[in-house]
């Protein structure tokens, strides 16, 4: 448990190590409590993560009866029509880097972003509550670079300096990528809801 003495307590639901370091260095910088629990949920087939993070959430609250927070993200690719988007995880299990790169053999246009939705739930805030975050960049033209995790070696962010995520350290790389704007987004209102607080000491 990370304790910032806030005395808000949730849990983050993820079974990607490499989401969980993410959200445990940009969490710590707001003080919040909170602990992550390793558990798979079930994704809904759906074109909105939106949906399927609000779904993951509700099912990881029915597991777990705790203020829960969980994640859904994508990698959105322009001259895709916007795939793999919601089919991302499985894209990547399945085809992978190579075969994104081999769907984007001779396509020019490489614009792309990533998007994160954030979903937290507790019954005491009534519904689930979503926070969103986007990073636009390009598709690099062969994979480069060993940290992060996923699609990261492929992804050159625009707003850097034309390395991949994967070769940007992970504090770099929480500057401004999609998931560092949503978790911001998130922990700004969590910090502010002092009514959830005392429940939970
Ligand atoms: P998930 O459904 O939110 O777990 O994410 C879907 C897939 O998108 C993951 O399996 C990763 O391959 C990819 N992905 C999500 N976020 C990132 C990221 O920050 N970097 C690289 N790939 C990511």
């Amino acid at each position: 448990m990370r304790s910032g003495g806030r005395g808000i307590r949730f849990v983050v639901v993820t079974s990607n190590p490499g989401k969980a370091r993410e959200f445990e260095d940009l969490f710590s910088r707001y003080g919040l409590s909170f602990r992550v629990e390793p558990i798979k949920t079930p994704e809904i087939q759906a074109m909105d993560l939106r949906l399927i993070a609000e779904e993951s959430a509700l099912y990881a609250y029915d597991v777990l009866r705790e203020p829960v927070m969980v994640e859904d993200a994508g990698l959105f690719i322009d001259a895709l029509g916007g795939f793999p988007g919601p089919f991302s995880s499985y894209a990547y299990k399945t085809i992978g880097i190579r075969g994104i790169l081999k769907l984007m053999e001779g396509v020019e246009d490489r614009r792309a972003r990533f998007t994160s939705v954030i979903a937290f739930y507790t019954p005491m805030i009534g519904s689930v509550k979503t926070f969103a975050g986007e990073v636009e960049g390009y598709i690099s033209y062969e994979p480069r670079g060993s940290g992060g995790f996923g699609f990261d070696p492929i992804f050159i962010p625009a707003e850097g300096d034309g390395r991949t995520f994967a070769e940007l350290s992970m504090e770099e790389k929480n500057r401004f990528s999609h998931r560092a704007r949503a978790a911001r987004k998130f922990a700004e209102w969590i910090s502010s809801i002092e009514a959830i607080s005392p429940a939970y000491e």
